[in-house]
């Protein structure tokens, strides 16, 4: 059985947005979006990992797959909720206009249509793709229903009084939308209102709204939001919001942030954890797949985030590394190059004003108050891709990072999580040079 330590990663082939992700009997079930072919984007699966902690995953067979004439073309993102003992599992279904005579995993000039499904697993084991799988809402018929094409990515939960409420993302007139529905059993929705905003981009993709102390957020992917040319065009931010649960009212309470200021995660999803703490896990696009894998997978491309929690604090919220993942952390490094032996690697330490660190390559220091990153050494050879970063400006001239380093990413948390930047890098090297306080490894 196929393992993962830390990050889940594509099992081969290719993943995107993490999907159902929920703490159910037990464990922890990270569902995502799966093309079991090529490290490319297709044919949309749900592929499957379960994990007893976050940090240790075990692969599962792929769980949702298309079978039905409105999901022929794709299972697309969504969400989980347990029933009765029964785990929920809500997706977008798409079907193509028409396929792509060269390539049937993707649609001729890009047509297709949406509608959203369900699949009743009974234990989170069993998953039947032809007789526990229905629609629960049809492809949206006027346009004060939603967009036929770009209506997707149900997330659902149960409401204070233990009804179900659904929001969905979508678009109209070239604005994002959220759209609502709310169901006393799950299984038949009514609608229950909408909202637009330039706020939500073009389209908004897997929002995501909870109550959080007493106050709402709403987490979505905006399309478009920084059309400067670079990838990624898209990105996910954080809101607070105002939202009545009985009414599906919503208003923006305060300007969009990002959820990760190396703009390389997308789509992230919350849950609970087995504390009843909120974690967030997002999916890091990589630009190209890794070819020599050392446990001898096929080609990956896609992997999780660590999980963060989330977290108020002063108004702001923040996305502390999970407490499972430091536990790992015990092992002071011994000798001088732990990133040459391929082990995860975190760093932590006071970067000042006039220091430069380097972290394999990847280059970290402060300037006009901000953090700012280039992962150029990193990078290499790989045109149209961000190449550096930087967090809005602190207040100050120092700052606390605590970072953890594999071979294909670096996530810098600073300040307990005020700010999270995350990179993909390819091709570290063994340099460690910085200010240090501790350097540990982990081992799975
Ligand atoms: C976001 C997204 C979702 C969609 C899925 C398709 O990355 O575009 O909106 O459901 O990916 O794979």
């Amino acid at each position: 059985m196929l393992h993962d330590f830390l990050h889940l990663k594509a099992p081969g082939h290719w993943i995107n947005d993490p999907n159902g992700f929920i703490y159910y009997k037990g464990r922890y079930h990270l569902f995502y979006q799966h093309f079991p072919y090529l490290p490319r984007w297709g044919t949309m699966h749900w592929g499957h990992a379960v994990s007893d902690d976050l940090v240790h995953w075990e692969h599962r067979d792929i769980a949702l797959y298309p079978s039905k004439a409105y999901d022929r073309n794709g299972v697309f993102s969504g969400s989980a909720v347990e029933v009765d003992g029964a785990l929920y599992l809500y997706y977008t279904a798409i079907r193509y206009d028409e396929e792509n005579p060269d390539n049937i995993h993707r649609a001729l000039d890009n047509r297709f249509k949406a509608s959203q499904a369900l699949v009743i697993s009974p234990d989170g084991v069993t998953f039947d793709n032809l007789d526990a799988k229905r629609q629960v809402l049809p492809v949206p018929a006027a346009p004060e229903a939603g967009d036929p094409q770009n209506t997707r990515d149900p997330k659902v939960w149960r409401a204070a009084d233990g009804s179900f409420r659904m929001v969905l993302g979508s678009t109209r007139d070239g604005v994002g939308q959220l759209l609502f529905y709310r169901s006393a059993d799950g299984l038949t929705w009514t609608c229950a209102g909408r909202f637009g905003d330039s706020a939500l981009g073009t389209t908004l993709e897997c929002p995501d709204l909870f109550c959080l102390d007493g106050r709402w957020v709403l987490l979505g992917s905006p399309m478009g939001i920084t059309a400067d040319g670079l990838q990624y065009p898209d990105q996910s931010t954080w809101m607070p919001v105002d939202f009545d649960e009985t009414t599906c009212r919503l208003a923006l309470q305060g300007a969009p942030a990002m959820v990760d200021w190396g703009l390389d995660l997308y789509a992230p999803q919350t849950t609970l954890d087995e504390a009843g703490h909120r974690v967030l896990i997002g999916w890091m696009r990589m630009p190209r797949p890794v070819e020599d894998a050392p446990d001898g997978r096929a080609p990956w491309r896609g992997m999780m985030s660590l999980p963060r929690l989330v977290e108020w604090r002063d108004g702001h919220l923040c996305f502390p590394v999970h407490p499972h993942v430091t536990a790992c952390f015990t092992q002071p490094a011994e000798g001088l190059a732990p990133l040459a032996e391929h082990k995860p690697v975190r760093l932590q330490g006071t970067l000042r004003s006039g220091q430069t660190w380097n972290v394999g390559g990847y280059r970290l220091w402060m300037e006009g108050g901000c953090l700012c990153t280039d992962r150029s050494a990193v990078l290499d050879g790989l045109p149209g891709y961000r190449l550096t970063a930087r967090t809005p400006a602190l207040g100050q001239d120092a700052c606390d990072l605590d970072i953890f380093v594999t071979d294909h990413l670096v996530e810098i948390f600073l300040d307990g999580g005020r700010y999270v930047l995350s990179h993909v890098v390819f091709g570290l090297d063994e340099t460690l040079e910085g200010d240090f306080d501790t350097v540990t490894t982990a081992r799975a």
